[in-house]
């Protein structure tokens, strides 16, 4: 909503821009009459200072390094809460009854198997391709197969896709990790929590019993949790656009699977482990920070610096407290977690990384505890296109339900050649 005005003057014209105040954060300029009034566009590649669009789900204050869902703190959810009920939290607004949450709980797991086609599907890839290629692959081929969930103006058909899409994410994810280790598929097993499920249908095999550890089954809902939704990145972002378009849901989910796998976003769970790995011990670390200093290297700190938190991330600090959890219950003595230790303390200290605000993200943390519970690094960025699937189905639905939505359409600031006449081979 509109209460101020701010004006923009450019030569000898001033023109008004509606200030808009949301509930927290920043008040926004409303520029969408600006070309039309004038004849200008405005210039933020990267999106710094944009915001794309009006959302009720998440809110970030980078600088305080605060996270909440609907209002609710990470903190307290991932303490508190479980994925199902944040889940429905991100889907409906408010957190369920004791009923309400039951028979959520009921309606995603009636969704958990997929077509049995589907499996076919899976052997044209082949068995050494990463996992979050057969993802962005079988995601895709969704719509295929449920093709009376993808009327996107109807908004049961929308809820249908949204929770089939959150049911059957465990078990593509799970059954990518079988292929890949040449193992049978599992059926899901409905009678186990969302979590347990997915731990069964990735390390159990079908000639011995799976019995689900409650610690390690925590520790992986919290790890849902905390991927859950994360306000406009690049991937939700993504799931927008293609959505914007009216493409079917899951096609947008494909692309946003697709963008999240890039290490500066999703993709930098895998590489923060490899990084850590590849230090191997804490002598090593000047040297790294060194490198991460150095403008004529390409390499950083993976798992550290983020666009919006100018703080310690709230998901890093619940991430470093689970591991101890994992850690010490799977009797684990991990000492890359050591040398993480060491260059987060050694990197929190240093004035580059002090200036320029550069604290631990959520993946900083999240591959030892994977690691540990046995997940192959190529599998990290798979359970977090897991986890934020809710976040983009719920953001997606908040996107197609508002009337006044429109296509998302960006300009541009033109830099190529003027027009030209098209020259002959003789002329060229
Ligand atoms: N190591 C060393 N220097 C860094 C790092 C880092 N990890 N991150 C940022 N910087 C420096 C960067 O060189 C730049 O310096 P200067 O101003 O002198 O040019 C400055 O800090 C600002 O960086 P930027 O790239 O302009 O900032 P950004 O907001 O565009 O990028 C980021 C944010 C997350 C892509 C970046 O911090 C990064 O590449 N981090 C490592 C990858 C990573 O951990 N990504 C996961 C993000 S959290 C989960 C998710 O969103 O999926």
């Amino acid at each position: 909503m509109a209460e101020n005005n701010a004006t923009l003057t450019i030569g000898d014209t001033s023109y008004d821009l509606p200030i808009m105040k949301g509930n927290e954060g920043p008040d926004v300029l409303d520029i969408r009459k600006l070309y039309g009034a004038s004849d200008h566009f405005t210039f933020d590649p990267g999106f710094t200072s944009t915001a794309s669009c009006e959302s009720a789900l998440t809110f970030i204050d980078g600088d305080e390094g605060i996270l909440l869902h609907r209002g609710y703190s990470i903190e307290e959810l991932s303490e508190k809460s479980s994925f199902m009920e944040v889940s429905y939290l991100l889907l409906n607004g408010e957190l369920p009854s004791k009923t309400q949450l039951v028979e959520f709980s009921q309606t995603i797991s009636r969704h958990t198997m997929l077509h049995e086609q589907l499996a076919t599907f899976y052997r044209g890839f082949r068995r050494d391709a990463h996992p979050m290629a057969i993802m962005c692959g079988v995601v895709g081929a969704l719509s295929a197969f449920y093709h009376d969930s993808t009327d996107i103006s109807d908004p049961t058909h929308r809820m249908i896709s949204s929770h089939r899409l959150i049911a059957k994410m465990p078990t593509i994810a799970a059954m990518a990790y079988k292929y890949s280790i040449g193992q049978p598929f599992l059926y899901p097993d409905n009678s186990l929590s969302y979590t347990g499920n997915f731990l069964r249908m990735t390390f159990g095999v079908p000639a011995e019993p799976y019995v689900v550890n409650p610690v390690i089954e925590r520790a992986m809902d919290r790890i849902f949790i905390l991927h859950a939704d994360h306000e406009q990145n690049a991937s939700t972002s993504t799931v927008r656009l293609a959505g914007s378009s009216g493409a079917n849901p899951f096609a947008c989910i494909a692309a946003g699977i697709a963008c999240l796998w890039g290490p500066a976003h999703g993709g930098a769970n895998e590489a923060a482990l490899n990084m850590l790995r590849e230090i191997g011990t804490p002598d090593k670390i000047p040297h790294y920070i060194e490198r991460a200093k150095d403008k004529n290297d390409p390499f950083r700190l993976m798992g550290f610096g983020h666009r919006v938190y100018k703080n310690y991330d709230p998901r890093a600090s619940v991430m470093q407290k689970t591991v101890r959890e994992v850690l010490s219950e799977l009797k684990v003595n991990d000492p890359i977690f050591d040398v993480a230790l060491q260059l987060e303390d050694m990197a929190l200290n240093d004035p580059y990384f002090i200036e320029k605000k550069l604290f631990p993200n959520v993946d900083f943390y999240s591959g030892i505890i994977l690691s540990a519970i046995g997940f192959p690094t190529e599998m990290f960025t798979v359970l977090f296109a897991l986890s934020r699937t809710v976040g983009w189905v719920a953001q997606w639905n908040e996107m197609i339900s508002d009337p006044g939505q429109k296509i998302g359409r960006p300009r541009q600031l033109y830099t190529g050649p003027k027009h030209r006449p098209y020259p002959g081979f003789d002329e060229r």
